[in-house]
């Protein structure tokens, strides 16, 4: 009987000590709810870096722990954390597929431990892996991974899904070993990105990076076809429209209606990332207040910020700018009963998102470029009363989807600031009708949608290449 793989970065669990004892919290994410219905089951299995530095010791424990969830951990020490998760995975990688190429470190070191790290996960993979069996890697902290596999296990199946977006090949041929990286992609089967710009900058890239030939979607290399299409990622629509009923969430409502009245609230959510577009975010809700004095005590933005990669020195640096300027705005227009913005550094638990997603007037996901942005998804599924509006940046994937979002450019501080004010001002009517549009594409186009359109294309174009040999 042949299994199936799981492998990404980080495992969907989040490894604590309490007590002198590790314990196992369960990751909420879409990802991990949605492939739970695959990696649970039988033999199959999730591999992923444990999220924390483990005392040798101490791995014996973790791995029986994580083996009984099906979850098999690759320990990662320090200098691997520092070089390749902090380095080049997030230094080199993330700021170039995020058009920040100014942010980007082209450290060789960081090369080298990105090889040695994704080998280490080669490694634990064909402990596991027999040939027939599929693997499904995930995102871009392992894009050597495909390649390295198919070496060892030419005939596995392997599907690649990338979460971030692919650049446009101006910015991906300043990688200096960006040969190596489509490379290491090409060795898949399928490969997934959430838009078909992603499909179109890879297939770019490939084609004048590698003596490659293709045919529309299909990429020809080694006498192997590799199809590349976009996959749309969704969420447990289910799950954010059932909580909202629930009564955790009905009662943080209730405590949150107490403390804030019908003030209108405009919400921002996102991981600390000079992607999500949080300083631009507060310099148009700072105009909305310089400009509409009549809205003071009568709106309010409610941001979450949620701890990111702290050892990177450009999220410590972003992280003083938003603290200075929510400082700055908070000073400048607070009266003696309210606050322009609630800030929070730190994440909630999901009924807390749900109360809040549920209770926003306006949510305000404007970033920089973003693969997808779950945020904004989750946002509609909790709208339950179909009321509520979405601005949406159009660098963002979900703005191809959620068409009847209002669109903006991040980057236009006066196209946010009126994108914000007609969110405030918009008849009951037209909220309720782009509302029930944006629901209908949510709830069909789910995380277990997500999961078997790719399955199902990954099993077809394994077969049509079985059938070509
Ligand atoms: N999130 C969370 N706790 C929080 C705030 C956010 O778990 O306190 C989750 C949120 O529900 C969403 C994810 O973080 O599922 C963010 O995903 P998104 O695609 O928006 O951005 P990413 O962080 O993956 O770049
Ligand atoms: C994005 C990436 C994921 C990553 C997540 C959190 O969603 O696509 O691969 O896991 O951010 O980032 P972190 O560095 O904490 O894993």
């Amino acid at each position: 009987m042949s299994k199936t793989i799981i492998v990404s970065n980080r495992l969907p669990v989040r490894i604590a000590k309490e007590n002198d004892e590790y314990q196992l919290k369960v990751s909420e994410g879409g990802l991990a709810t949605g492939l739970g219905s695959i990696y649970k089951q039988g033999d199959n299995v999730w591999i992923g870096w444990a999220g924390l530095d483990v005392d040798k010791g101490d791995e014996a424990e973790i791995t029986n722990k994580l083996k009984q969830e099906n979850l098999c951990p690759v320990y990662l020490d320090p200098e691997e954390i520092q070089n390749y998760y902090e380095g080049f995975s997030n230094e080199t990688l993330w700021p170039i597929f995020h058009y920040m190429s100014t942010y980007a470190q082209y450290e060789q070191v960081y090369w080298d431990y990105y090889q040695s790290v994704n080998e280490k996960f080669k490694k634990v993979v064909l402990e596991i892996a027999e040939p027939g069996d599929i693997i499904w890697i995930h995102d871009y902290q392992l894009l050597l991974l495909p390649q390295m596999i198919r070496e060892a296990l030419p005939n596995t199946t392997i599907g690649f899904f990338q979460h971030i977006p692919f650049p446009s090949y101006e910015l991906f041929r300043l990688i200096p070993w960006r040969a190596e990286l489509l490379n290491g992609m090409l060795g898949s089967d399928l490969i997934g990105f959430h838009t078909y710009d992603d499909v179109r900058h890879f297939t770019s890239s490939a084609t004048r990076v590698l003596p490659i030939q293709t045919t529309a979607n299909v990429i020809h290399k080694d006498d192997r076809n590799i199809t590349i299409d976009a996959f749309p990622m969704g969420i447990d629509a289910k799950k954010f429209n059932d909580l909202t009923h629930t009564e955790a969430v009905l009662q943080e409502k209730e405590v949150y209606n107490q403390i804030i009245g019908d003030t209108k609230i405009i919400l921002s959510i996102d991981r600390l990332d000079y992607s999500k577009g949080i300083i631009q975010r507060l310099l148009a809700f700072d105009k909305v207040l310089s400009e509409n004095p009549d809205y003071i005590e009568k709106i309010s933005m409610h941001m979450i910020v949620v701890p990111s990669r702290d050892n990177i020195p450009q999220y410590r640096d972003l992280r003083d700018d938003i603290d200075k300027l929510v400082g700055n705005i908070n000073s400048r227009y607070r009266t003696p009963s309210w606050h322009p913005i609630h800030y929070f550094y730190r994440s909630f638990p999901i009924e807390t998102l749900s109360g809040l997603y549920s209770r926003a007037d306006i949510c305000l996901v404007t970033p920089m470029r973003d693969g997808m942005n779950l945020v904004s998804k989750e946002y509609i599924a909790s709208k339950t009363d179909e009321t509520g509006v979405l601005i949406l940046s159009e660098m963002a994937g979900a703005s191809k989807e959620l068409i009847e979002a209002i669109i903006v450019n991040p980057n236009n501080l006066g196209e946010m600031y009126r994108a914000i004010v007609q969110a405030l001002e918009m008849p009951e009517e037209e909220k309720i009708s782009r509302m029930k549009n944006l629901r209908e594409t949510v709830m069909k186009f789910d995380i277990n949608h997500w999961v078997k359109i790719f399955m199902d294309q990954l099993a077809a174009v394994k077969n049509h290449e079985k059938s070509r040999r």
